[in-house]
């Protein structure tokens, strides 16, 4: 079985598909002529020996007409097969392709490593689609985990821990992870990731991208992690145009396309977080090592226990963790009345790399702060239910 069908004349972009397969992915592919396109997909999957593809790539070199009309015919015949299209993207282009059931779109010029990494994602996307297909009674397509950061004080470390998380998660889902920064009139998800976003939260919520969900993608911002992001608007002005059902949307929206949505908020139990906690499947509550912010923390989940808004994953994070605060893990875990499943440590490295733009887990530097960040993200690894050494909010310390 050939796992990849590329149809494109043009010799450089199979070669570099090629290269990415080998240098990563297993399967074969097969290149087909673009007159392949004239005969329709059972003449095309009908070659296969044996299962079906698991990816299409309409390649540089044909008719975009012709490309979106094969699209379409198997997104209703083959579902389970992902159909990637190699070409110059244009708004119209998006939404032909969105409508045709395409999954992705790639620069005719991507190098190697961007193919590899869309490939991936189209791969785990088909065998997505697969399972949907197979399950009993299954008709829809699986969503992925909404996380919301958040804490009811400020400056605690939400952005820290939700960028660290988003980056983190990137190694296990690459390009299926999107971080939205929610903290609508000063987030700063763009400074903490060094990123200089063309389009904001603004343009995602307003005109086609609602719609559209290959519209909203082609929105976001790719950061050189293998994670996109949704960035908060460039003016606190422009937050008010956002409403709590705009963010209910989105948030629907992008749990259909994405393995993970972290989404950082802004402090406080305001109506944007409330909406966010509707959609979320986990929330991480961060709290600092003082008074102020555990009972913040208290009352919060008090009220949000009463509204019945406290999402199914719960994972506390105790941040700015320091033997010297005055205060023991035991007492923030008396005060809030829940136990700590993460400790990060108060952190000069950490503090640098708000600075530099470059989350920890990124960098891959070597800190005590680190650990307690890839403990974290250790906890939505898909398989976090079945390793042997899980134990549920298992005792932390603080160091
Ligand atoms: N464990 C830590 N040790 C040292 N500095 C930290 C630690 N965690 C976060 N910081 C620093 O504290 C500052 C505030 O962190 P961050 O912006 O993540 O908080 P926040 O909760 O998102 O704030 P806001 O409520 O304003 O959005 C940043 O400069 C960050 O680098
Ligand atoms: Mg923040």
């Amino acid at each position: 079985m050939s796992r990849f069908i590329v149809i494109s004349p043009v010799a450089d972009f199979e070669r570099r598909v090629r290269e990415a397969v080998s240098g990563g992915l297993y399967g074969t592919i097969r290149t087909l002529p673009s007159s392949a396109l004239n005969a329709g997909p059972h003449d095309i999957i009908g070659q296969q020996t044996d299962e079906p593809p698991e990816v299409i790539i309409l390649g540089p070199g044909v008719a975009a007409d012709e490309a979106l009309k094969l699209a379409t015919v198997i997104d209703l015949q083959y579902p389970e097969i992902s159909v990637v299209l190699a070409a110059d993207t244009s708004a119209e282009l998006v939404l032909s392709a969105m409508r045709a059931g395409i999954r992705d779109i790639i620069s005719p010029d991507a190098d190697v490593q961007t193919i590899r990494v869309l490939l991936e994602r189209a791969c785990l996307s088909a065998a997505g689609r697969r399972r949907g297909l197979s399950a009993p009674g299954a008709s829809q397509r699986d969503v992925g985990r909404v996380i919301a950061v958040m804490s009811p004080k400020g400056g605690v470390g939400k952005t820290t821990v939700a960028t660290n998380l988003a980056v983190g998660l990137g190694k296990v889902a690459p390009m299926s992870v999107v971080i939205v920064d929610l903290d609508l009139q000063f987030g700063d998800v763009a400074s903490g990731l060094l990123l200089d976003p063309e389009h904001t939260l603004v343009d995602a919520v307003t005109g086609a991208a609602s719609r559209d969900t290959m519209v909203l993608k082609a929105l976001l911002t790719v950061h050189p992690s293998g994670i996109y992001a949704l960035c908060a608007p460039k003016s606190p002005n422009e937050a008010d145009l956002i409403t709590a059902e705009h963010v209910r949307q989105l948030l629907a929206q992008l749990a259909t396309e994405f393995s993970y949505v972290v989404v950082d908020t802004a402090p406080g139990l305001g109506e944007h977080a409330l909406a966010t906690l509707e959609h979320a499947t986990d929330a991480v509550w961060v709290v600092g090592m003082d008074i102020p912010s555990v009972r913040g923390l208290r009352s919060g989940l008090v009220i949000l226990d009463e509204l019945s808004l406290v999402p199914e994953g719960r994972h506390v994070v105790l941040n700015f963790a320091n033997r010297r605060s005055g205060l023991s893990l035991q007492d923030v875990e008396a005060t809030i009345g829940v136990p700590i499943d993460v400790v990060i440590p108060l952190s000069a490295t950490l503090a640098l790399s708000t600075n530099k733009g470059v989350p920890v887990l990124q960098d891959g530097v070597r800190d005590p702060a680190a650990k307690g960040l890839h403990k974290l993200v250790e906890r939505f690894h898909p398989d976090w239910g079945t390793r042997a050494h899980r134990k549920l909010h298992r005792r932390a310390v603080v160091s």
